[in-house]
């Protein structure tokens, strides 16, 4: 009977793509785990659909220990690791609600801990962020990992960092062996469109924001600040193809359970590039031929001015490399932003 892996968050935007990616690898099944505050089981009824493979989907909400105990229980000695992608994930509203965003990714994160070590779950992988870095000063770009961290700006960076420092201490015990991703920014979709971005909260994201403006589904799109000190003058970040992404979850579950000694690390997860809000405008209007309205508009407050990835980690331990360009993120994303409407 082949192993499986426990998907947290799996019917969401990241962790769909990853389920994907995992069942096509063909090594392991999956188990998925989501409460659909975000999203919905459409992603996975998509999944074996296309796949012909079933996904054992539980609705759980992961605050509740002894319901996560319960469902987990059944799989005695089956699962090889967890990828722990479930968590609220929008840094405005943490702000807003910091009460519920230390709740839900807290709790979520510390109880899919103590489950490994309760059920002998030998691997754990967490969604971490670029958000953990805070303000980078220029000077260090492109970021390592071993770039240190300065004071996070949101209740959410600040779920991420508090997760990688729980996982950091726990995976002393050498009961669990536990692996921080710090992703960038994610974005696109499976190319064939099968599924992609969808989640119930208004979209705030550079791209669905190009995507449904060119659709006219929304007002013309605001490009937040065009005076910055940067090649034109817009902000600079590092945009990863979600199914690099996903990739990359199936290579780091194989480098974990193949025997890697550590105990706890953390990686970058992007591509290395950094692309400016009009260039990203640029490739969007190129692949989809849609001349995208958009104004210029003053800068939107906790920005940074730029980011990007030092993705050198990566390739050393995993093997992994962000294969997919900036055309291939928009032409897949705007694939799937037309199937949504
Ligand atoms: P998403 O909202 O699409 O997916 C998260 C999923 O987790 C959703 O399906 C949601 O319903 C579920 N969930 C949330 N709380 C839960 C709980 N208590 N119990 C069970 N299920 C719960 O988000 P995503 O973009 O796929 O992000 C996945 C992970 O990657 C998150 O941890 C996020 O913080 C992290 N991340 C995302 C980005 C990004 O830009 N998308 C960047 C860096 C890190
Ligand atoms: C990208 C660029 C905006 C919308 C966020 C989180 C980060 C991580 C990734 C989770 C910026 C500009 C955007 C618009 C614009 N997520 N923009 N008009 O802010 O880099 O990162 O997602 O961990 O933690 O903070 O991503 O897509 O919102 O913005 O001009 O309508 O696009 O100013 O320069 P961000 P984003």
């Amino acid at each position: 009977m082949k192993k499986k892996i426990v998907v947290t968050g799996g019917a969401g935007y990241i962790g769909s793509h990853t389920i994907l990616e995992i069942l096509e690898q063909g090594q392991f099944d999956v188990i998925c785990l989501d409460n659909f505050i975000n999203s919905n089981n459409e992603s996975i009824l998509a999944i074996e659909n296309y796949t012909g493979k079933k996904v054992q989907s539980f609705e759980i909400d992961l605050s509740n220990y002894s319901l996560l105990k319960d469902t987990l229980n059944t799989f005695d000695n089956q699962i090889i690791g967890i990828i722990h992608f479930a968590a609220l994930k929008a840094v405005g509203e943490s702000v807003e609600y910091p009460i519920e965003y230390y709740q839900n990714n807290l709790n979520s994160t510390l109880n899919t801990l103590k489950i490994c070590e309760e059920l002998n779950i030998p691997n754990y992988i967490f969604s971490s962020s670029c958000s953990v870095y805070g303000n980078i000063d220029p000077e260090k770009l492109p970021v390592k990992e071993s770039t240190l961290c300065s004071k996070t700006e949101s209740p959410y960076a600040e779920t991420k960092s508090m997760g990688e420092r729980m996982m950091e201490d726990i995976a002393k015990n050498n009961k669990v062996k536990c692996l921080a991703l710090r992703y960038f920014n994610p974005v696109g979709a499976q190319k064939e469109a099968i599924i992609g971005e969808n989640p119930k909260s208004k979209p705030n994201n550079l791209v669905p924001v190009i995507c449904k403006a060119a659709l006219g589904k929304t007002a013309p799109m605001s490009v937040f600040g065009n005076d910055y000190p940067t090649r034109d003058g817009t902000c600079i970040r590092d945009y990863i193809h979600v199914v690099d992404i996903a990739k990359a979850h199936v290579k780091a579950m194989s480098y974990l359970s193949e025997g890697q000694k550590l105990n706890f690390d953390v990686i970058n997860l992007g591509s290395g590039n950094g692309v400016s809000v009009l260039e990203a405008i640029q490739a969007f209007e190129k692949v989809s031929g849609v001349k995208l309205p958009y104004i210029m508009a003053p800068r939107r407050s906790g920005d940074v001015i730029a980011v990007y990835s030092d993705s050198s980690k990566a390739l050393d331990l995993l093997g992994w490399k962000a294969d997919l360009g900036i055309e291939e993120m928009m032409s897949s994303a705007w694939k799937w932003e037309n199937k949504l409407a």
